[in-house]
C-alpha cells in the first residue's frame, strides 16, 4: 500500500464520494484539470481544508481532529498544514483524525493528499516563556540550525535543518511520507539575504528535497508564500517562479519534484490574477497564468480573508446556484478562478465543515457564470 496519494487511491476515494458530490468536483493534476482519465494523474477535491488559526488547546486540538474526519467523509481529501500552526498542535490533530479513519477502515492513505510546510522554527505545543532560550536549546546548541543561516530569528531552509523539521512533521502525523512538501514563506528569506545568497540556499534546498523525494518521505515540494508571488518584479520579497523553476531543473533535471505552489486569494487579495508579477515566454504575466505554463499544483490560502470577506461580498455572488451563504460563495468564487485547484479553507467547527462541503455537491461555477459573479 502507498504511503501516497496515488492515482488509483485518488479514484477509490472518488469512486466512493460520488453519490455525495458533484461529478465535477474532483480535478486531475497533473495535465488537464477536467481530464479525468489520463494515466498516472491525481483525483484531487476542487476544496481543500486548511488548519492555520485558532487557540492552543486541547479542546481545538479535538476539533481539529473532527473536522479534518468529516471533511474526508465529506469528499476532501486535500489537506494541508505546517509544522509551526498552533506550534506544531495542528499536525498532531491532523494525524490524529487522519490515522483513526485509516485504522477504522474508512479510508486508505492513498486517497487522500497531505501537505505541509518546513521553514519557521517552531515552538512545541505553547510558546514558551524564553522564547530565544527554547531556539537556542532546541536548535542551535545541538547544531540542527546555525544561527548563521535563521533570517528574522526564526526562518531557515537549510538542508540540515529541513530534514530535522521533515522528521518532526511526520512524526506529528504519524505518517510515514506527506504528499506535498512547501517551503514556509520562502520569500521571509529576502528580508536579510541578497538575490545571489537566496539562490544557493534555495537550490541547496531543493536538492536536499529532491533526495526525500527519491526515499519517498515527500511526494513532490513547493512553495508556500504569502507576498512573494503577488508583488511586482521590483519588490525586495519578490519570487520569480521561472527561476525557481530553473533551480529545480538544475538538481533535479527534467523530473524534477517542485511542482506545487500555495498563495492567498480571495476577493479582497486579487493580485494573484492581476499584478502581472512573472515573466513568461517574453510577456510579464500573472502568477495563476505563470503557474499554470509550468503546470504546477496550485492551491490558494484565506479564501475567507479569515472571515473578514463574510460580510462584504457583491451581490453579484448571490447568483451562485445552489449555494446560500457567504463563505460557501466565497469558497465557490475561488475554487472557479482559472488556475486555481482547490482554495484550503481553515476550518475546525464542525458547523462550518458541513457549511463548506456544501461546495462540493455543486458544480464549479462556468467562465460565462464566473464573468457573471465577477460582475462582468
Ligand atoms: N503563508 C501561508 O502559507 C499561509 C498563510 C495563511 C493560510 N495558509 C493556509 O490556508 C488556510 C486557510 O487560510 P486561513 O485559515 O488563514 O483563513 P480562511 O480560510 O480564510 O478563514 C479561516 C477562518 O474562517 C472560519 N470559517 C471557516 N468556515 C467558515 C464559515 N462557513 N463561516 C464562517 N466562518 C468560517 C474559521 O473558523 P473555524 O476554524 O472555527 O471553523 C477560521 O477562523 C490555512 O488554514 C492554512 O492552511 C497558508
Amino acid at each position: 500500500m502507498s504511503v501516497l496519494a496515488s492515482p488509483e487511491g485518488t479514484r477509490r476515494y472518488e469512486a466512493r464520494m460520488r453519490e455525495k458530490v458533484a461529478s465535477d468536483h474532483f480535478r486531475t493534476w497533473p495535465g488537464s484539470m477536467d481530464a479525468a482519465d489520463a494515466e498516472g494523474t491525481l483525483r484531487l477535491s476542487s476544496v481543500g481544508m486548511g488548519s492555520y488559526t485558532g487557540p492552543t488547546t486541547p479542546a481545538a486540538d479535538d476539533q481539529y481532529r473532527d473536522a479534518v474526519q468529516e471533511a474526508v467523509r465529506a469528499g476532501i481529501n486535500v489537506i494541508d498544514c505546517a509544522i509551526n500552526y498552533r506550534h506544531q498542535r495542528s499536525e498532531r490533530a491532523l494525524g490524529k483524525g487522519i490515522r483513526t479513519l485509516i485504522d477504522q477502515g474508512e479510508i486508505q492513505r492513498d486517497e487522500i493528499l497531505v501537505m505541509t510546510k518546513g521553514g519557521y522554527l517552531p515552538f512545541d505545543g505553547d510558546a514558551p516563556a524564553d522564547p530565544a532560550g527554547y531556539l537556542r536549546r532546541t536548535y542551535f546548541d545541538p547544531g540542527i540550525a546555525d544561527p548563521g543561516e535563521v533570517v528574522a530569528g526564526c526562518h531557515c531552509i537549510a538542508p540540515k535543518y529541513l530534514e530535522n523539521q521533515l522528521g518532526r512533521s511526520l512524526e506529528n502525523f504519524g505518517l510515514a511520507a506527506v504528499d506535498v512538501y512547501f517551503l514556509h514563506n520562502l520569500e521571509q528569506q529576502l528580508d536579510e539575504v541578497s538575490r545571489e545568497e537566496f539562490a544557493i540556499r534555495v537550490e541547496n534546498a531543493f536538492a536536499y528535497l529532491e533526495s526525500e523525494a527519491e526515499k519517498g518521505r515527500i511526494g513532490i515540494y513547493g512553495v508556500a508564500t504569502w507576498n512573494g508571488f503577488r508583488v511586482p518584479t521590483d519588490r525586495k520579497e519578490h519570487l520569480d517562479l521561472a527561476e525557481l523553476y530553473a533551480l529545480a531543473e538544475k538538481v533535479g533535471g527534467v523530473g524534477h519534484r517542485f511542482r506545487a505552489l500555495q498563495l492567498p486569494y480571495n476577493l479582497g487579495m486579487l493580485e494573484a490574477v492581476n499584478v502581472p508579477s512573472q515573466a513568461v515566454q517574453g510577456q510579464q504575466v500573472p502568477i495563476l497564468v505563470a503557474a499554470q505554463v509550468f503546470g504546477m499544483l496550485t492551491v490558494t490560502s484565506v479564501p475567507l480573508l479569515q472571515g473578514q470577506i463574510l460580510g462584504h461580498l457583491p451581490a453579484t455572488f448571490s447568483k451562485m446556484a445552489g449555494l446560500t451563504t457567504p463563505a460557501q460563495r466565497a469558497l465557490q468564487f475561488a475554487r472557479s478562478s482559472p488556475g486555481i485547484h482547490a482554495p484550503l479553507v481553515g476550518m475546525k467547527t464542525r458547523a462550518h465543515v458541513q457549511e463548506n462541503a456544501r461546495v462540493a455537491t455543486v458544480s464549479p461555477l462556468d467562465p460565462q457564470a464566473f464573468q457573471a459573479a465577477m460582475g462582468g
